[in-house]
């Protein structure tokens, strides 16, 4: 069977292979932190230095990682099938991008990018920020007296928050014909709703690609179990057998 449009919905799974912890399994992140301490705008208003030092923490060791085969699989996909391929990734390591895909859609922000508070500044960022650190665009200003201009916070969003892109990707999810979501828990909404919107609308293939069922695996129509280093590429075969 092959396919025209298909948007790839990743979560932390396919980089646990790349030395990348996630979120709910056994050692996961949120195993060892209060996620409402570090991971919600109350948390950083509460302790901006301690929140700070939590993503120092998460951009130092993502500096020490590389994008895996199922990363690599996908850039293959989207380079050398006749398919439009989307990724929208909740995961904020970029590894998408490094490992070659052009079209990703980091719906939950970039660690490696920082954002001012007032004037909205986005900027790369590869290093550790502290409370003093200021906005280098916003200039004198953040220099001045005038409240929490200039002040920086990680660009990722926070519970809370609302995701980034929702509108073009609810227009992706519309036009699918499929969607496939690969390492992600299914906990986490707006992207855990994402298979019953493509669902609701039509007639498009869901295929879940998970080390082992996720929350919401029985709303998928086919589900593939296994490392993502291995499922991702042999399934990314699959497709552009179908295609040849
Ligand atoms: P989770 O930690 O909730 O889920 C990771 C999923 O990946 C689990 O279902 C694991 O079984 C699976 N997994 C683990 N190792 C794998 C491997 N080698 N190959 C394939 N799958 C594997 O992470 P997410 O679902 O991404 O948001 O979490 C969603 C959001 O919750 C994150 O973006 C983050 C977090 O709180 C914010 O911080 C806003």
């Amino acid at each position: 069977m092959t396919f025209r449009s298909i948007v790839v919905l990743t979560g932390a799974g396919i980089s646990a292979e790349s030395g990348l912890g996630t979120f709910r399994d056994a050692d996961g992140l949120w195993t060892k932190y209060d996620l409402a301490e570090v991971a919600t705008p109350e948390g950083f208003a509460r302790n901006p230095a301690f929140v700070h030092e939590f993503y120092n923490a998460r951009r130092r060791n993502l500096l020490g990682a590389a994008p895996n085969a199922a990363h690599a699989a996908l850039a293959h996909l989207e380079a050398h099938g006749p398919a439009r391929v989307t990724i929208v990734t909740q995961n904020v390591d970029s590894l998408h991008e490094r490992a070659g895909s052009r079209n990703v859609i980091p719906m939950h922000g970039e660690l490696l990018k920082v954002r001012c508070h007032a004037a909205e500044h986005v900027l790369d960022w590869p290093d550790d920020v502290s409370v003093e650190t200021r906005c280098p665009r916003c200039g004198d200003a953040a220099r001045g007296p005038a409240g929490r201009l200039g002040y920086l916070r990680p660009h990722v969003v926070w519970f809370g928050e609302m995701p980034f892109a929702m509108e073009p990707i609810g227009a992706l999810l519309g036009a699918c014909d499929l969607f496939v979501s690969i390492g992600t828990s299914g906990n986490v909404y707006p992207a855990a709703g994402f298979v019953d919107e493509v669902r609701g609308i039509g007639a498009a293939h869901t295929v879940e690609l998970n080390l082992e069922p996720s929350d919401g695996a029985s709303r998928f129509a086919e589900a593939i179990y296994g490392p993502a280093t291995k499922v991702v590429p042999a399934f990314v075969e699959r497709l552009l057998r179908a295609d040849a």
